[in-house]
Order: C-alpha cells, then structure tokens, then sequence
C-alpha cells in the first residue's frame, strides 16, 4: 500500500450510511424509513424546487460554471443577516460545499502540524478530522451535563491553540451553551484564537437564553459563525452552507477556497428558500409536533433522553447501542448509533415518528431494558 502521511494514516474515516434502496435490498423488506442524519423530512421549499427544474430547463446554463463568488446569494444572506445594529454585507460571507468544507478551509487557513485545537466531545466528528489532516492535534474535552464545557475547555488553551470550536447546538446532544456561559467564555479566551461557532441547527432553537453570536462579531472578536442550508431548509443534498465573520478572516479562508466550490443548483436553490418563510415555519412546526410526541411515547416507556434545540433527539439506553442500532435496521429503522450507550433519532414524518416509536416498544420489551 502507498504509504500517506503518518497523520492522515491515523485519521479513523467518516463511516457513511448505506444508501435506503441497498439496505431495503440485503434485508429483504420495503418502506424503510432514516432518522439518521437530521434532514428536512418534508425537502426543501417547492420554490427552491421550481427554481432548480427552471435552471435545468436552460442547457446553456447547465454548461457553464456557477457564479464562483456566489453574489446573488450572499447578498441575500447578507440582507437577511443585518440588523440595526450590526450590517452584513458580502465581504463577511463565504459559501461553502456545506459548511463541512468551511470547517476544512478554516483549519487548512489557520492551522498546521504541531497546533492545537479545542472542542467537545462527543461533538461534530468533522472538526477533529480536519484537524488530524493538517498534523494539528484536536484536544477533546468531555461534555458536562450533555453540554459543552467552557470552562474546562478554557482551561485547555495553550500557545498552541488556534482555533476552538463550539457546536451550538451541540450534536449529537441536542443541548445548548447559554448566553451567560458564552459571554464569560469568551471574555477570557485570548482575542488571538479563532472561535468558531457551528449553529447547522439554528433554526430550531427555541431557547431565550441562546447566544447572539453575531454580537461579537460586531465587538471585533475573531468569531467565524457557520451555517447551513442542508436541515431546516431541507438542501442537504446539494450542498450549501455559509461561514459569517469579519471581512479579513473571510478573505484569508477566501484564498484557499476551491474557485467554484459551490454549484448553480446550490445557489438558486438556496435564495428562494430563504424567501420561503411559510416553509421554514411549517418545518420547524413538524419537529416541534414531532418532538412532543417523541418525549411523550420515551417519557411512558421510562427511556431517557436529553431535551434538545434541534430537530434530533439523544437518547440514553440501558444496553449497547449497536444492538439497537441492529434490531432497528431490522424492522427498516435507519437511525444513528452515537456512543456505547446512546443513539441519536432524527424527528422525523409523523408517521416516521410513529414507526419508530412503535419498533423501539417491540425492541425495549423483548429485551427486558427499563
Ligand atoms: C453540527 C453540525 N455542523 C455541520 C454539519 C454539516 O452540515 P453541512 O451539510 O452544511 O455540511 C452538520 C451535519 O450533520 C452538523 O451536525
């Protein structure tokens, strides 16, 4: 085998699901259903839509490359991102290849062998990966009470820190760091580190106490705030995410950014979904439904779980996790198996719900759990 880079060789790769239609073919069933990587159960916006079957209407269009600036869409971004007192524009947006690429560039723009990076765990499996490809060490610092700890993870700065990252909401958890803990956090971390803060679950926050984050960017903080298209506007598959922070940080990520690293279809797509605000609300309406009905159904059957900010729910077993992650592939269940002990379940559909609820009943009774 050719050898690669030491560091890269001891990188453990990113496990992707099978595809529905293969699982549903080596099991020999129909109708599965995935709750496993907390997408939009209803897509995105019938306008999106319409706009992308448009595009592809336009051969000429198809032929030739995106806007590699992507203009049209930060500027609407840029717009709905102002407020009366911080402005946006252009110059603090970069688009990514989902924001998972915008953690690749910030690592690969900030950091190299031998530097340090801060961050949860169990948290995003992505940051420690891009930081393991560039010989940089990626320092996990446990969760407290299912949620980030600031403090320890304060305590774990060094010379060597160049970026901390900080899921919020944290996944797979589901759990949110407050505006008091975020304000004292960032009040004692050096100015000179990058604090990236990954909101992919925004929109489904609920909680008042929930940090603006955008407040320290207009403070002058080096905060890089990323976000994306891909769960409550339902675009997962094409790819969009969006990185906010200060002009110089976005220009220097800027210049090791693939030129057209964000596609047409992306693009269009997710202006008119941002325009769609009934979709949006009607999205956020089924989690919230769905949620309710979940903790109701977990709650009779003495399972415990972590409430959550967004549209995934960490749940708390009694056995391996893996054993869950099994029976419930049996029954067409796809969800996600995410610690020894603990599995992460998408909301989905209503009926989705429902079918989980149901086999997860079959499962917890004929194993004698709780
Ligand atoms: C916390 C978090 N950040 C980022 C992402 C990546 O999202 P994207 O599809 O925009 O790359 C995910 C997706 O699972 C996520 O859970």
């Amino acid at each position: 085998m050719l050898k690669s880079l030491d560091y890269v060789s001891q990188i453990k790769p990113y496990v992707p699901g099978k595809p529905i239609s293969e699982l549903e073919r080596e099991l020999g069933i129909t109708g599965s259903i995935k709750l496993a990587s907390n997408e939009n159960p209803l897509g995105p916006s019938k306008k999106a839509l319409r706009a992308i079957k448009n595009f592809l209407k336009n051969s000429s269009e198809v032929g030739r490359y995106p806007d590699g600036g992507g203009y049209y869409l930060k500027q609407a971004l840029a717009e709905r991102l102002s407020t009366s007192k911080i402005l946006i524009t252009i110059d603090n947006i970069i688009l990514g290849n989902g924001s998972n690429e915008l953690i690749d560039l910030a690592v690969r723009t900030y950091m190299s062998h031998g530097d340090e990076a801060i961050m949860a765990n169990p948290s995003f499996v992505v940051y420690s990966m891009a930081v393991k490809s560039v010989g940089s060490k990626a320092i996990e610092v446990p969760l407290i009470d299912y949620k980030h700890d600031l403090k320890k993870m304060l305590d774990m700065v060094t010379d060597k820190t160049k970026i901390v990252f900080i899921a919020n909401p944290n996944n797979p958890t589901g759990t949110i760091n407050t505006k008091e803990e975020f304000r004292s956090f960032m009040k004692k971390l050096p100015m000179d580190i990058l604090v990236i803060v990954d909101e992919a679950y925004i929109e489904y926050v609920e909680s008042k106490d929930y940090p603006n984050t955008m407040k320290y960017l207009a403070d002058g903080r080096n905060i890089l705030i990323l976000r994306t298209f891909s769960k409550a506007y339902g675009l997962a598959g094409l790819r969009i995410g969006y990185g906010i922070s200060n002009a110089d940080i976005i220009t220097e990520i800027n210049k090791i950014r693939e030129p057209f690293n964000t596609n047409s279809l992306s693009q269009i797509s997710a202006i008119e979904a941002l325009k769609d605000k009934v979709h949006l609300k009607k999205s956020l309406k089924l989690v919230n439904e769905g949620k309710a009905y979940l903790y109701e159904e977990l709650h009779k059957m003495n399972v415990r779980y972590i409430p959550s900010e967004t549209n995934f729910i960490y749940i708390l077993l009694e056995s391996s996790s893996m054993e869950y992650y099994e029976r419930l592939l049996k029954e067409g269940i796809i969800i996600r198996p995410v610690g020894p002990k603990e599995i992460r379940v998408t909301v989905g559909l209503k009926e989705e719900n429902e079918k989980f609820i149901h086999a997860f009943y079959k499962i917890i009774h004929n194993k004698g759990d709780n």
